[in-house]
């Protein structure tokens, strides 16, 4: 199999099958898109209910996907739904689903131990030239990385999504130490044959996008903590005088506070070089409101109600 791309479109068909590990907001978006950009996806959950799910997901998405592209046909537009949702297996055995893809996706729950199981295992059963990738917002690579094998390692990499998949046009591509640069290509090549944009970096913590955004939210928060400004008005603030499309307190009930926290507290805790560094120093305001339930948007209350 040629390993050098003169161009995307031989990328793409070099990464024909997809294998996407987890079915739920993320996965099944990720699923989706590359489906949609005639790859051959099998999506990986742990029940044939999650599986359901996460088909819903996607033909919802598709639906709202058709009827911008066919505004006037019915009929195309469920033809475009069926066509794409035609190219989505659905499976509950990883090593099946890894066994025969060029590319495997994992976008499982953020749990360290599940992640570096899930590698394992696909480690066993991928074919040797597969490029590995988790989706992950807050683990290091590397970490993930950690029980394969060094020629393993050097075909791992991180590819960061953002919700919602199909309309966000960025995925980070993260390349640890170990990678070789024929991955990242390949990588990068594959991000842009779905119709993505990619930025690479390094793996550290929170990529490029979470390493700026949350020094920002909690900077936010404890504007609010101090009694600065009601969340409204730094929420106008931020997009009248910054131009931000959201201000921070609405990022952070539609992201999920409980997501926030626990990406913040595990870089104070764990370090990753953050150890005890301010900025990710908790907040009252934040754990008091996570600790009462209120979520944001998915609860219908955070800093504001919905
Ligand atoms: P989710 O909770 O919506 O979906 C996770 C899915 O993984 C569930 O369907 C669950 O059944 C499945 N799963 C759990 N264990 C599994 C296993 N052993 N094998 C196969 N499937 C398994 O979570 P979400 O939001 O889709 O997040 C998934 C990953 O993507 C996490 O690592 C998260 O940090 C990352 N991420 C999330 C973003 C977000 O905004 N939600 C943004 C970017 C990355």
């Amino acid at each position: 199999r040629a390993r050098a791309f003169a161009s995307t479109a031989a990328a793409q068909s070099a990464i024909r099958r997809v294998a996407v590990i987890g079915g739920g907001q993320m996965g099944s978006g990720i699923a989706q898109v590359a489906a949609a950009h005639k790859h051959d996806v099998t999506l990986v959950d742990v029940s044939q209910e999650a599986l359901e799910r996460g088909k819903g997901y996607m033909a919802k998405s598709l639906g709202r996907v058709a009827k911008k592209k066919f505004p006037e046909d019915a009929q195309a537009q469920s033809r475009f739904v069926e066509e794409v949702l035609g190219r989505v297996s659905l499976s509950t055995d990883l090593k099946a689903a890894a066994g025969s893809a060029g590319l495997v996706i994992e976008a499982a729950v953020e749990n360290i131990k599940l992640k570096q199981e899930l590698f394992a295992g696909l480690a066993a059963a991928a074919p040797e030239d597969a490029i590995l990738a988790s989706n992950t917002s807050s683990l290091p690579i590397a970490r993930i990385a950690a029980p394969l094998s060094a020629e393993r390692k050097r075909r791992m990499i991180g590819l960061h999504f953002f919700n919602p998949v199909p309309q966000m046009k960025l995925v980070e591509v993260v390349r640890t130490d170990e990678a070789e640069q024929q991955v990242v290509d390949d990588a990068v090549a594959f991000v842009k044959g779905i119709g993505k944009v990619p930025a690479v970096c390094k793996d550290t913590p929170g990529f490029i996008v979470n390493r700026l955004l949350l020094p920002y939210t909690m900077e936010a928060v404890r504007l609010l903590e101090r009694d600065v400004a009601s969340p409204r008005d730094i929420d106008t603030a931020m997009k009248l005088g910054a131009g931000y499309p959201m201000g921070p307190f609405e990022l952070c009930d539609y992201v999920g506070l409980d997501t926030i926290k626990f990406i913040v507290d595990g870089w104070h805790k764990e370090g990753q070089g953050l150890a005890g560094d301010k900025l990710f120093a908790p907040s009252a305001k934040l754990d008091e409101l996570v600790k009462k339930g209120h979520l944001g948007v998915k609860t219908g209350r955070g800093f504001y109600e919905y």
